[in-house]
This record gives structure tokens, sequence and C-alpha cells, in this order.
């Protein structure tokens, strides 16, 4: 049995995060790490905040705090509203944590010293008013490609091409605003990541039919319009600094420009998908001063990450699309750099006895929009996660994110449908039956589970559909299909309906009152397999519908074939139960209007 290593996109620190970050990473990476929890699999879910970068400085001097106290603070924001929507990481990180600094700077003296990395002299934008330079963001002005006169040095909002800041036309500060910009040199870092676009080549191919589409295809035409050399250094002053000083020779014996390179830190981009590891590595520490044994050796956090020891760890990455791209070609090219090693005389050999991992397989989503556009929070569109649980208990939006997960397009969330599906599905169907019958039982059973007489055709049907459909459901979300996922268990919800009614308990209760027990005690298993089944999707209802039947929790993943009727079978007559309070109120059409004014409609896109 091997174990689960997931890890979701790191979300960026400044601002909370909307729906759409959501559906693209932590919710369905959530839903698959409670799964194979409940299969009891060995799994450890990983993320952390993204802490570095010109948003972060930008952001902390907007709220007139310096970056180091504006993460923290930001940090537990998001680490609380994460646990709120029942976001179960094992380790919810930060990646300015000493453990990233020390691993960032190791792999990059390893790329170094192994040849991946060489120094260049670029053009950088200086402002002398600031009298600092302005990578990134920190540089505004018009896009050379499309007029665009507002786009930002790291990227142009409008065209989406990615920019170096020195191409910008009427570049101005960021911060002051000021046009008094010269062109700079600067002695920079580069990943010298065109040596690897052979083998990733070789490695994404393998990955065809595996992956989504979406995912080789993005990564493919990145390799097809030729990879090139990275800049993973910049003039910053917030980040993991570069630390030149402690690196030996490269193959060709020459050592660094550590005067060139002072007070410079990494990219942000460079650090960020370290900190998966570092961020395991912090899960070990703080496991270890909770046990009271002080830091955790490596090996702690390396048998998920590093060969031999990490041999039956199966490795599961969750982003949306516009992350793909560093995660098919930057970060392996860290990992696998970090492997080999590039002489003199450009032969490759393997110089790492302990390989780091790459990703096994990697989940990519399509973008979840707010009624066709983009979720914005400078225009004020869309929910973000600190709004969404004022509305409305987590659950409900877990399941519509996940039923409408942007895997093979784009998706779109609007009021009027989430309204109509959360209701059908969660208050019809599921919270109909759990009440129902619960109901019924206290009732007419004394709030005890009867016993179970004979089995009728009735029964055996509803055995073999159910067997059926959790095949399907668990082959699913193994699969990571998630909208599949919802289907299946939607479906497994109707069948409990489709049974109580046909079977009808209350009919029955005249004339034959065994018959009638009978058909609760099936009833209050199917209750007992919803909870275990709900519970990767909807933690908090299933928690309540365990508590119901007098379950702790919902218990593990049924595995096939398991109990006399592919019911767990674990309700012993005589058990006592009780209806839960109303599991899902249904969303009313005057709560969405107001809603939709409050958030935008339509005429918002
Ligand atoms: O796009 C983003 O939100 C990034 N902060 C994702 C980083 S993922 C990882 F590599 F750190
Ligand atoms: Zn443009």
């Amino acid at each position: 049995m091997s174990r689960i290593l997931i890890t979701s996109a790191l979300p960026y620190i400044n601002g909370i995060k909307h729906l759409g970050t959501l559906a693209g990473s932590m919710l369905p990476a959530d839903v698959y790490a409670r799964f194979q929890r409940a299969r009891g699999r060995e799994t450890l879910y990983i993320c952390a905040t993204d802490e570095h970068g010109t948003p972060t400085e930008l952001a902390a001097a907007e709220a007139g705090l310096d970056p180091a106290t504006f993460c923290a603070l930001a940090h537990a924001v998001q680490a609380d509203l994460g646990e709120k929507f029942g976001l179960r990481w094992d380790h919810f990180g930060r990646s300015s944590s000493p453990q990233n600094h020390r691993l960032t700077q190791r792999f990059a003296q390893q790329l170094w010293e192994a040849g991946f990395i060489e120094e260049r002299i670029t053009q950088q934008v200086y402002s002398n008013a600031d009298r600092r330079f302005l990578p990134d963001r920190y540089v505004i002005g018009t896009c050379p490609h499309c007029g665009y006169e507002s786009a930002r040095g790291d990227q142009c909002e409008n065209c989406t091409r990615v920019l170096d800041p020195a191409d910008l036309l009427h570049p101005r500060s960021a911060v002051s605003g000021s046009t008094d910009i010269e062109i700079r040199d600067s002695k920079h870092l580069f990943l010298r990541q065109s040596l690897f676009a052979d083998r990733l080549r070789v490695w994404i191919d393998s990955k065809k039919g595996e992956w989504p589409l979406l995912v080789t295809s993005i990564a493919l035409k990145w390799l097809d319009e030729g990879l090139q050399d990275r800049g993973i250094t910049r003039d910053l002053a917030w980040g993991v600094p570069v630390n030149a000083s402690e690196w030996g020779p490269n193959p060709d014996g020459a050592t660094p420009d550590i005067e060139g390179l002072a007070g410079k830190v990494f990219y942000v981009w460079f650090d960020a998908p370290i900190e998966y590891i570092a961020a395991t590595a912090e899960w070990a520490d703080a496991r270890a001063v909770e046990a009271g044994t002080g830091p955790a050796p490596d090996a702690d956090w390396e048998r998920w990450w590093r060969q031999p020891e990490a041999h039956d760890v199966k490795y599961v990455e969750f982003m949306g699309k516009d992350n793909v791209p560093f995660h098919t070609v930057g970060f392996p090219c860290t990992l696998m750099g970090a492997n080999e090693r590039l002489d003199a005389a450009g032969r490759w050999s393997v110089v790492n006895t302990a390989p780091w991992k790459v990703v096994d397989e990697l989940k990519g989503f399509n973008w979840l929009d707010y009624y066709g556009g983009r979720f914005s929070t400078s225009q004020n569109r869309g929910v973000f996660m600190d709004q969404a649980l004022e509305l409305l208990a987590p659950d409900y939006w877990r399941w519509w994110i996940v039923a409408n997960a942007p895997e093979t397009s784009d998706a779109s969330f609007v009021w009027e449908q989430f309204q109509m599906q959360v209701n059908a599905d969660l208050a019809d169907v599921l919270g109909n039956f759990v009440n129902r019958i619960c109901k019924f039982a206290e009732t007419r059973f004394e709030g005890i589970v009867p016993p179970r007489g004979e089995i009728t055709a009735l029964e055996s049907r509803l055995s073999g559909d159910l067997a059926l459909r959790l095949a399907e459901l668990t082959q699913h979300l193994e699969d990571r299909e998630f909208r599949k996922a919802t289907t299946a268990l939607r479906q497994i919800w109707v069948l409990g309906n489709g049974y109580l009614t046909e079977a009808a308990p209350w009919t029955a209760i005249k004339t034959d009152v065994a018959r009638a027990g009978t058909v609760v005690n099936i009833g209050l298993n199917l209750v007992a397999l919803f909870a275990r089944l709900s519970s990767p999707f909807i933690p908090f209802a299933a928690a309540r519908i365990a508590d119901a039947i007098g379950e702790a929790s919902p218990g593990p993943w049924p595995a096939p074939g398991v109990g006399s009727l592919g019911l767990p079978d674990d309700l012993e007559p005589g058990r006592p139960i009780h209806a839960p309070e109303v599991l899902f109120r249904k969303v009313e059409n005057d709560q969405v209007a107001e809603w939709r004014a409050r958030f935008g409609g339509p005429e918002s896109a």
C-alpha cells in the first residue's frame, strides 16, 4: 500500500482568497486527502502561504507594515479561514520559514556547484527617486505588445504576455510614481532550464494520457516554444538571501561573484515550490516539538521526498492552469538539477545518492469564473472565503465547487445555479433522506435501531446498485475526477431515497412491524454509509450525520463488497439514534437576490 504525498499550490500571502483559488487547488486536494486517509493510506497533505515577491512587499507597504509583520498576520488569517472551510492540511506552513531559507539556499548551492546556475549581467530598471531597483511589479508602464498603459513589469494583465521590466515603455515606479528612471546593469543568477528541455520532454511525453490533457499540453507548449533559462534572483530586500559566499567553485572552476550578488534574494518562484519540501520539514519539526523531542531528524521529512526511502510515495500536486509551467518545468529542473552534475566537458552524471522525487500525478484545473468574468478584488466582484462563510456553512460551498470543478473547461459561478444545485442535492436528496429515516425511527421505533428481518428482492437490488455506484465513486476519486465523483455520490443518495419510497416503512408498519423494522434498519445503515462516503466532500454535515446514528465519526471508506448488503452493517440492533437538526436549509430566493446585489451579477462580468 503506497503512501500519498499531496501538495496544493501555495496561496499568495497578500489578500484573502476567493472561491476560484479554492476550486483550483486547496479544496480538491483536501477532498482527495480526506478520501485517501479514509481508505487507510498514510497521507500527508502539505500547503503553505507563498510569502515572498514584490506583491508581498507592495501589500505590506500599503498596510503600513514591514513584510515580516504583514506576513505573520496574513498567514494567521488564511490558516483560520482554511480551517473553517474544513481544509485539513497536515501542515500549513510559510515560505518565509527558516526551513525554507535553509533548503532554498542548499538547492541553489548544489545547482551552482553542479553547473546548472550561471551568472549574467542584466539590465534592470532603477528608480533614482526611490534609490532602488524596481523588479517585477515595482514598475508600471505601457505594454510594448498591446499598448496597455498599466502593464506591470512581470506581466501584462491585458494581453497576458510575460514581460521584463526593462521592456515597458514610459516606465514609472509603483512605489512613488516617479518617472525618473534609468536602466542599470545588475548581476543575477540564471537557472539553465534550457539544458533540461530534452529530458523534460521525455518525462512529459510519458505522462500523456495519464495526466489531464490540459496539463501535458501546457507543458509541451512551453517546451515547443523553446525553454528559456530563468532569472532566479531579484534586487529586493524581502526574500531568501543569496548565500553565494558559502558556495564552492562550479565545474568550470569559477566561484560566484560574491560582491555582485550581495544584497539580492531569490526570485519567489524559485523558493516557493521548494517550500513544499520545507513545509514538510516544518511539519516534522512541529511534531517533534509536540512530542517533546526537539527538532526532527531530516530523515523524518526526507522519507517523503527522497529516494530510496520514498519509493512507495505517490506524489500528487493540485493547481490552477497558470501554475502548470512552474511545476512541469521550473520546479522539476530544480529537483533534477540537484540530483545531477554537468562537468566542464558537458557530461552529465548522477551525484545524488538520495535523489529527490518529482511529481507523479499532476492535477491541473481551468478557471472558476464569476458570471463568466474573472473574480476580482479591486472591482469587488465575486465571493471571497471570509464572505462565503458569513453567508452559508462551508459544506454548501464545498459541495458546489467540487461538483462544478473546472476540470475540462472554465466553469462559472452563477447564484441561481448555485441555489438550484445545493437545494436539490443537499437539502432535497441527502438532507431529506437522513431526516426522513431518522425521524421515523425516532417516532415509531423509540429512537433505537430495530433488528433486521428477512431480505426481499428490493434489498437485493439496492445492494447490487450500491455496489456498482460505490465502485464508480471510489475509482473516480482515485482518478481525481471530481465532477464524476460527485455525480456518483449523488446517485448513491438518490438510491437511498428511492429505496425508502418503494419500501415505504410508514405503510408497512400498519400491517407488518417486523418488515417496517427491517426497512428502518437498512435505512439507518444507509445513513451510516452516506456519512462515510460524503465525508471527504462535506465533512461537517457528515460528522453530524454520523453523530445522529451514534458514531463518533463517519468511519473508514467501505471496501467493495463489505457487509451483507454492500452496507457497512455496523449498526447493532438496539443502538440509540436521533434525528439531526436540519442538515441543510434551503437557499431562498430573497437570499439570492440580496447576495447578487451585494456581490454583483451578470452585469459585473
Ligand atoms: O499562483 C499562485 O497563487 C502561487 N502563489 C502558487 C505557488 S505554488 C508553489 F509553487 F509554491
Ligand atoms: Zn499587453
